[in-house]
């Protein structure tokens, strides 16, 4: 299991009485543009209702989470047409005034806690800590964003050449950016990106991932309650049809993605055609996929590895983007480890997220479900593969395997990275055992994927973990501890090469990005 309840019983009760109360619910999500509700468009002078998609929990399909009206490529341009009219009203706002709003979000963030975990259950079927910690990251970025607006906005950088002119450096607004936003951190991405914009006086087109409206609508509700001005944020639902109409947009400022890596290249693809056009291109942050390998010797703490790894590969049903993928053990101690794996993955509870003692929940949906299962059966199929473990469900869960999208977690041994082909993104991890003589063969192997996210090393000789950190090609390296969970502020998260384009969410260079340092000489 992943370890202790945070809760005394008295607090338990109170905080589940808390979250129950909205469990019965149902949501409902539209398109907001200009803070009016959109539920119909007009297509050829004819008003016409919007395409409405019923949300079910993945859990169990037969619980309704709600309905999620969808805009079309009109609303989009609609609502990218609103966000620049809005661009300049908000520009104008003082800095300290912008920081306020988003201090105000987090804080209705908070207070709105119980609603908020609910949605993250029911519509993500996120696991009780899941959903804790993912309101805990959107209020980390709201109140970090916003002393990032302040700290830019003092920062004026005075220069004074030899005759004694100066000129000074300011931060200003860029535009309109487009944030697209994925459902595995459906209220934290989605908030982190919108509020950076926002700090940085950008007016915001949200589009979050199809799968998590219902959230993402009731955090924009919260935004506005908080002062966010209509015109500020619009709101569009959909699929990747509408993402692409606003993206093809030729006034934008910006996009900020976090998703698959070849959503990404379209995007960016999007962005040159339209350069080629406009004349101007966009800034374009991308936070995308990874391969991530967690990398052992024989002289790490087996029991410390093993407790890591697991949260690492299976913690939010392995749908975390800084998931190990592969752990590669040095052959010594490789038959140890396997054992003890095999041991925690017994103990780890699969199951209904509504139970505390729940550690893996489902996955988003059946195309995610049927992906992952086609992997396995392709690794079960292949000779140099073998399965080492699978945790079956909890007996206590009362889901149906049909109702729902639950992927057991499963560990498989691998001779090479490459017969994995790719990400997969969900509980499977690969085990490779590897010589202590090929350590520079394998961490090649590894930057050989293309993608450099995240890198787990456990070892306790510091020579050996400097040499694995500067070889490696990747985004965030984490020593002798799990390599998932980022914090704001205190690792700065994102990656390089196929994993994305920087800068780094949570850190100091991501509002400054999102702003033009702009030269100011004055004569004297
Ligand atoms: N920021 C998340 C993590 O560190 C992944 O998106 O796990």
């Amino acid at each position: 299991s992943f370890g202790p309840n945070i809760f005394v019983e008295s607090q338990w009760l109170l905080f589940k009485a808390a979250i129950d109360s909205h469990l019965t619910k149902t949501w409902s999500a539209s398109p907001i543009i200009n803070g009016q509700a959109i539920h119909d468009s007009s297509v050829d002078g004819k008003a016409q209702k919007l395409d409405s998609h019923t949300v079910r929990a993945p859990w169990n399909h037969e619980v309704i989470a709600g309905d999620v009206q969808y805009a079309n490529a009109d609303l989009a341009r609609q609502a990218i047409d609103a966000a620049v009219a809005g661009q300049s009203a908000w520009q104008a706002v003082p800095a300290a005034k912008r920081a306020a709003i988003l201090r105000k979000t987090a804080d209705l963030y908070e207070e709105n806690y119980a609603e908020l975990m609910a949605l993250c259950q029911v519509e993500a079927g996120k696991t009780m800590q899941d959903s804790i910690d993912e309101i805990k990251e959107a209020v980390d970025f709201c109140r970090f964003y916003a002393d990032e607006a302040e700290r830019l906005d003092a920062k004026a950088h005075e220069f004074t050449d030899l005759s004694g002119k100066q000129s000074r450096q300011v931060y200003k607004a860029r535009g309109t950016f487009v944030c697209i936003s994925p459902w595995n951190f459906p209220l934290a991405i989605y908030t982190g990106q919108i509020v950076a914009a926002l700090a940085a006086g950008n007016t915001v087109v949200a589009k979050p991932a199809e799968q998590t409206s219902l959230i993402a609508h009731f955090g924009a509700q919260l935004m506005y309650q908080a002062g966010v001005p209509v015109e500020a944020l619009q709101f569009v639902t959909g699929a990747g049809e509408v993402g692409g109409a606003l993206t093809a947009a030729d006034n934008l400022s910006g996009v900020i993605f976090t998703g698959s890596t070849q959503t990404a290249q379209r995007i960016n693809q999007s962005l040159n055609d339209h350069a080629q056009a406009s004349g101007e291109l966009p800034v374009f942050i991308a936070e995308t996929g990874g391969q991530n390998a967690m990398i052992v010797d024989s002289t790490a703490l087996p029991e410390q590895v093993v407790r890591d790894a697991v949260l690492s590969a299976f913690g939010s049903a392995g749908q975390r983007c800084s998931a190990c993928r592969i752990l590669c053990v040095q052959e010594e101690v490789a038959d140890e480890l396997i054992e003890l794996l095999q041991g925690n993955m017994a103990e780890l509870v699969v199951g209904n997220p509504l139970y505390a003692a729940t550690d893996v929940g489902p996955v988003i949906d059946n195309d995610a479900k049927q992906g992952l299962e086609a992997h396995i059966e392709r690794m079960v199929a292949e000779p140099t593969a073998s399965i080492l473990a699978q945790t079956p469900m909890s007996a206590s869960s009362v889901v149906s395997q049909e109702q729902s999208t639950f992927v057991l977690p499963t560990a498989i041994e691998v001779k090479s990275i490459d017969v994995i082909g790719g990400e997969h993104f969900g509980p499977i991890l690969h085990v490779l055992r590897y010589q202590a003589r090929d350590l520079n063969k394998l961490i090649d192997a590894i930057n050989a994927t293309g993608f450099g996210l995240t890198l787990g090393i456990h070892s306790r000789i510091e020579n050996i973990v400097e040499h694995i950190e500067r070889r490696a090609f990747v985004g965030n390296t984490y020593v002798n501890r799990n390599q998932i969970g980022a914090v704001v502020n205190v690792q700065p998260f994102g990656g390089c090469g196929l994993s994305g384009t920087g800068p780094k969410a949570g850190g100091p260079h991501y509002v400054a990005r999102l702003m033009q340092l702009s030269s100011e000489s004055v004569a004297t």
